[in-house]
């Protein structure tokens, strides 16, 4: 059976990129003539019907903007099969008969309950911690990166200026993704992150080496997740009589917050378009994702006689999504 009206929700942590998201997923809705609606405060809204129908004006002017208007929330209960059933119910009532969950893991462990009761679903990856299994990365990622690195190159001037230490907190959760990219990126002297557990005497020696190679600062990125978060190693550190001043900077929420950069806004919008396509043909039960990090190499023939020609698939994506 075809699909008449499609709902879309946003869930767990917001991160930027979710309302382009959105906006892509109503107009390609619209586009392929169906109808579409918008599911307010994510699963919880679902179950209290907090639903509304959504017009190609109505996600008008949000595709520059961090959060997510549809809001969010973090809903344990949905994890309760008579919670699920009443969400079914409220689906039905509002004549939505396929669901878009864009959002973390827990957002797609949502959706695949409500495939395995049959209802139409597909997923979008969206979550700064970037740890949604089967993707290579999730809206958000890209935003908060730049959030840290801007707060790491700030900070680094002040060290670099009194010759001190940071120790500076990132988001993740237990995944240490964004620790781990910004260490590389902000060119961190050290970072830890929960997946590989190293001693705080290695931390110290890799201070104390970086004063006696010349450097004027130190930067130690540590992920939320960490064996030692950054107030924990601080207090280890001091312990050891660290002969360095030390600071701690966690910097908390404010990598949730802010206008979604250009490559979160592009992902919003192919992830978003090729959910309803797919949902539009029949499949469910899956999510859309973006695979393919591996470095090649290309013969310099190629790179070096012909003009890289851009994907005409994003031509026929910017004239539906104008809409
Ligand atoms: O999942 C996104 C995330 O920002 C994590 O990095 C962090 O651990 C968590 O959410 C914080 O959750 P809350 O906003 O509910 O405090």
């Amino acid at each position: 059976m075809s699909i008449k009206a499609i709902g879309v929700l946003t869930a767990g942590g917001d991160a930027p990129g979710m309302n382009a998201a959105v906006r892509a997923v109503v107009r390609t809705a619209l586009a392929l003539g169906l109808r579409a609606h918008g599911i307010r405060r994510a699963y919880a809204g679902l179950v209290e019907g907090d639903i509304c129908e959504l017009g190609a004006r109505d996600v008008g002017g949000i595709i520059q903007r961090g959060g997510t208007f549809l809001r969010t929330a973090r809903f344990k209960d949905f994890a309760k099969p008579e919670v699920q059933q009443t969400a079914l119910r409220q689906l039905k009532t509002s004549g939505i008969d396929a669901l878009v969950a864009i959002g973390g893991d827990g957002t797609m462990r949502g959706a695949l309950a409500l495939h395995r009761l049959g209802f139409r679903v597909m997923g979008v990856p969206a979550s700064i911690d970037n740890d949604v299994c089967g993707t290579d990365i999730s809206i958000g990622v890209d935003t908060a990166l730049n959030t840290i690195l801007e707060a790491i190159d700030r900070l680094r001037d002040t060290a670099s200026s009194h010759q001190r230490a940071f120790i500076v907190e990132t988001m993740g959760r237990k995944c240490g993704h964004l620790a781990l990219m910004s260490g590389i990126i902000s060119g961190a002297e050290m970072t830890l992150i929960p997946e590989q557990d190293v001693p705080p005497e290695e931390v110290a020696a890799a201070v104390r080496e970086a004063y006696a190679r010349g450097k004027t600062h130190a930067i130690v990125v540590v992920s939320e997740g960490a064996k030692y978060p950054a107030i924990a190693l601080k207090e280890r550190l001091n312990e050891m009589r660290l002969d360095v001043d030390l600071r701690v900077t966690v910097l908390g929420h404010v990598q949730r917050g802010g206008a979604p950069s250009a490559w979160d806004r592009l992902i919003a919008a192919r992830l978003g378009v090729n959910a309803v396509e797919r949902l539009a043909k029949g499949e469910s039960g899956a999510m859309v994702a973006l695979q393919a990090r591996e470095v090649l190499s290309v013969p310099l023939e190629e790179a070096g006689t012909r003009q890289r020609q851009p994907d005409m698939e994003y031509y026929r994506m910017a004239r539906m999504l104008a809409k």
